[in-house]
């Protein structure tokens, strides 16, 4: 069981930011990916839809054989978490809780969050805030264009600068950010310039990360390291996903991309 891989999944290839902080912190630990880019974005689609996809994503991780799943995206974490857990055989770790859980214990008072029209529309940052700490105030705003722009790899880019001045109007120095879409993290240089240096953005990668490591130690699931895998799937590959992929690792993509066909 412990040399079993675990399963990562993603409307794309967003998840990756958090796959790769995973591999940084438990190098011992072999990994399925799994981005459905036949099929992204999700966040702009209805529960039903993105429920739908989200289980056909679970059930191929499923079929490989892993011994936990990580859900790498925020609009499937805010959507569907309980359907998911309802099919899943192994323990779901999703990335909005344990990043709620850091940014209340990082005692701030005033908060914003930006993610995808399901994420926001949800108010799952809301709600999970208010049950941790009543005091937390919450500005959230939906970034729909933000997914093709950093799906597109357009970093540095001007258009990028003129919408991400849009959305973010109203967050000038807020003093903390959570990007809550796997996509963001790509961008964080462009909304860290538009927001100002004095916000403390929070990548949900890390949190999660953790909270899979405390998990796999709690359940005496670690693996020992020996004769370790990384797989990459997709359900539809050009060139160009394989460059962008290759950007969200810092150019150090540790494998190949594979396409494959989900029943
Ligand atoms: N990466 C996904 C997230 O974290 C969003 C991408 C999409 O819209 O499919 O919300």
């Amino acid at each position: 069981m412990n040399k079993l891989p675990i399963g990562i999944f993603d409307s794309g290839i967003g998840g990756l930011t958090v796959a790769k902080e995973i591999i940084r912190i438990l190098p011992n630990e072999s990994i399925i990916y799994l981005g459905d880019t036949a099929r992204v974005p999700y966040g702009t689609r209805g529960k039903e839809v993105i429920t739908k996809f989200s289980q056909e994503l679970v059930n191929f991780l499923v079929q490989q054989r892993v011994k936990t799943l990580v859900i790498a995206c925020n609009t499937i974490s805010a959507t569907c978490l309980s359907e998911l857990r309802n099919i899943s055989p192994v323990p779901i770790i999703d990335v909005i809780t344990p990043t709620v859980e850091y940014a209340v214990l990082s005692s701030i008072t005033k908060i914003g969050v930006i993610g995808t029209p399901a994420t926001i529309n949800s108010g799952v940052y809301e709600k999970l805030f208010a049950k941790f700490d009543k005091k937390i105030k919450v500005k959230t705003q939906a970034c729909p264009m933000f997914v093709p722009l950093a799906e597109e790899g357009l970093i540095n880019d001007k258009a990028t600068e003129l919408i991400a001045k849009n959305y973010l109007l109203g967050f000038k120095n807020i003093p903390s950010l959570i990007l809550a879409c796997t996509h963001y993290p790509i961008l964080h240089k462009v909304i860290q310039k538009t927001v100002g240096p004095k916000t403390q953005i929070i990548d949900p990668a890390k949190p999660t990360a953790k909270a899979l490591k405390d998990l796999l130690s709690q359940s005496n699931l670690l693996n020992d390291g020996k004769s370790i895998t990384y797989k990459f799937y997709v359900t539809d590959e050009t060139k160009r996903t394989a460059e962008i992929a290759n950007l969200f690792f810092d150019n150090k993509f540790p494998g190949k991309l594979e396409k494959v066909v989900l029943d």
